[in-house]
């Protein structure tokens, strides 16, 4: 199979969060003594504007994203000219301890960058406008691209995890979808509305020339640009990412239950998602019922605010077996829970059995052999069930040496990732045995 999702982008896919910003643009014009009056009037309407009006995110906000432009405002310190997560660290660091955990932090990983060499640049850029999408972390060249591929293999952790400073300075690109990639746009930081004024436009603040406060952060939209494909690209109606448009159709958006508030608890940094396996519980019911013959395991949707799993790539597989007394199989069910695409001259769905926000399912185990005195069910839950396909596939061909060695990490990786959500074993009813 060909490497994952070639060029799925495409500039359709960052219109989608557009915005216009209608703050305040202030004027240093020297002016004359008789308008000053009139003027700081004016000022003054225009910032009570600023405190009352959202000015939104700015046009383009995910468009070719930049985060600085020309020289810094030349009366910043060192610090605030530094647009690496070490830096914010400085003076943000629950955020940065929150984050640093989090896969925004580890997006620039060994499966994506071993995947490089094999596409070229401009390619390898397509794919960086999620994994490290700002001007400054894209690549300038094959060479720029060579290097970090290789620098990435001598530093495995792509920023310090300590936020020191002093720690080698590694391209902005190494920390994935790092800090400045959500907040930063020339030079200027944007940010939620505080939490203890609620003030939207223009604040003042000690550091960085203060920020710009807009509710777009608090809106499911804003994690669109990069969890959401456009329609254009559907397979079978839907896109490979249709995160948002599951989200758009669940209760929990009518009930205003937005990404953030199960992703950011709190507007902590945590992006926890299906890797972590207390995040999945949370989501989840399971009811384990039986009668003498059969036994069922239902699984019910109640804290996911799209489909389980939204992605293409994770696996869930449902197994329950028949054990006699002394814990042999005497028969096995198995279930699966993903929604399963193929490469076949473009890409094709051959099933989606995924549970939809709110769904129940049942797993019936029936006709239980006469022997059996226990039903076992287990859950288990393969995040990176898909690309440990690619991994292999990429292995089995010719590969250059550094590409190869991230290939290779990335494999171990995502076998290790693999979890038992959920076991338990129920007596069979009836059963003589202890
Ligand atoms: C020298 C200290 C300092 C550094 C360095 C710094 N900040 Fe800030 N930041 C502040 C202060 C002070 C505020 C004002 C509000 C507050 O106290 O949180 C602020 C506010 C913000 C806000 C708005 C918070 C809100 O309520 O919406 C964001 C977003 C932000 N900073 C992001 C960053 C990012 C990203 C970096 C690194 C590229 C960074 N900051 C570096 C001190 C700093
Ligand atoms: C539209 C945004 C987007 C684009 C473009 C994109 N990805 Fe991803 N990628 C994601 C998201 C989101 C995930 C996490 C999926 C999940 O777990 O839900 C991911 C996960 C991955 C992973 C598994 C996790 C890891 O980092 O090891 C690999 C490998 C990967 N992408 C490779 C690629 C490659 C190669 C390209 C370019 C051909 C690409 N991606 C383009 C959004 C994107
Ligand atoms: C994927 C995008 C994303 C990344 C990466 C990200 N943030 Fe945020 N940040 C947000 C969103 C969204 C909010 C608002 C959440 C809410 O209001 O529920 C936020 C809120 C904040 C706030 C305001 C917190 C408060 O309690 O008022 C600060 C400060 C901040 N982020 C700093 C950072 C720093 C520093 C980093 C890197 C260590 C970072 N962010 C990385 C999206 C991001
Ligand atoms: C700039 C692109 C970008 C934005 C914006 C973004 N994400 Fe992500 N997100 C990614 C990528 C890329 C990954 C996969 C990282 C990896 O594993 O390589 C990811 C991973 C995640 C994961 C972990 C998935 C898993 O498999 O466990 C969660 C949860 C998540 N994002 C939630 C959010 C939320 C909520 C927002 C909005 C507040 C958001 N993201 C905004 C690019 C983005
Ligand atoms: C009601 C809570 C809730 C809401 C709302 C929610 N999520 Fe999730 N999300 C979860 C839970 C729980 C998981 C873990 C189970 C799973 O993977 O589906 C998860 C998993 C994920 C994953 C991991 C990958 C995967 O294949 O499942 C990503 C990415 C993600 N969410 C992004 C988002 C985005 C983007 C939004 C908003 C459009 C959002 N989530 C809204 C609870 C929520």
């Amino acid at each position: 199979m060909a490497s994952f999702m070639r060029s799925p982008a495409g500039n359709a896919l960052f219109a989608v969060t557009r915005q216009t910003l209608t703050g305040p643009k202030y004027d240093r014009q020297p002016m004359k003594r008789q308008i000053w009056m009139a003027v700081t009037l004016m000022v003054i309407g225009m910032m009570l504007t600023a405190a009352s009006v959202d000015p939104g995110l700015p046009a383009g906000y995910w468009d070719e994203p930049q985060a600085s432009s020309g020289g810094p405002p030349h009366n910043w310190s060192q610090l605030e000219t530094d647009l690496r997560p070490e830096s914010c660290a400085q003076c943000h660091s629950e955020q940065f301890n929150s984050w640093k955990k989090s896969l925004h932090a580890h997006a620039y990983s060994p499966g994506l960058v071993g995947q490089f060499p094999n596409m070229g640049h401009a390619e390898a850029n397509s794919c960086l406008q999620c994994h490290a999408p700002l001007k400054e972390q894209l690549y300038t060249g094959p060479d720029a691209m060579e290097k970090s591929i290789t620098l990435r293999l001598k530093h495995p952790q792509g920023f310090s995890e300590d936020a020191d400073l002093e720690s080698p300075v590694l391209p902005l690109a190494h920390s994935g979808v790092s800090c400045a990639v959500c907040h930063v746009r020339t030079w200027q930081r944007f940010g939620p509305p505080p939490k203890s004024t609620g003030a939207v436009g223009k604040v003042e603040g000690a550091a960085h020339g203060g920020f710009t406060a807009t509710r777009a952060f608090k809106s499911s939209q804003f994690c669109a640009s990069c969890h959401q494909f456009p329609q254009s690209m559907a397979i079978n109606g839907k896109p490979l990412e249709n995160t948002l448009n599951e989200w758009k159709e669940s209760s929990f958006s009518e009930g205003g239950i937005t990404c953030q508030q199960c992703h950011m608890p709190d507007r902590k940094h945590e992006f926890r998602g299906i890797h972590d396996p207390e995040m999945v519980r949370k989501g989840l019911a399971f009811k384990l019922t039986q009668s003498n013959t059969s036994a069922r395991l239902t699984i019910t949707s109640k804290w996911i605010g799209h489909a389980f799993p939204t992605y293409v790539t994770p696996k869930v597989i449902v197994l329950a077996d028949a054990l006699d007394r002394d814990g042999k199989s005497l028969r096995s069910w198995q279930w699966d829970i993903i929604r399963e695409i193929e490469y076949d001259n473009g890409w094709q769905e051959k099933r989606d059995t995924r549970l939809m926000p709110g769904e129940s399912r049942a797993f019936s185990a029936a006709d239980i052999p006469a022997a059996a005195t226990s039903v076992r069910y287990r859950v288990l839950v393969q995040p990176d069930h898909f690309y440990k396909g690619t991994y292999s596939d990429l292995l089995s061909g010719d590969m250059e040496p550094d590409a190869k060695a991230h290939i290779q990490k990335a494999s171990k990786l995502a076998a290790a990732n693999e979890y038992i959500l959920f076991e338990k074993s129920v007596k069979r009813v009836g059963s003589s045995s202890p």
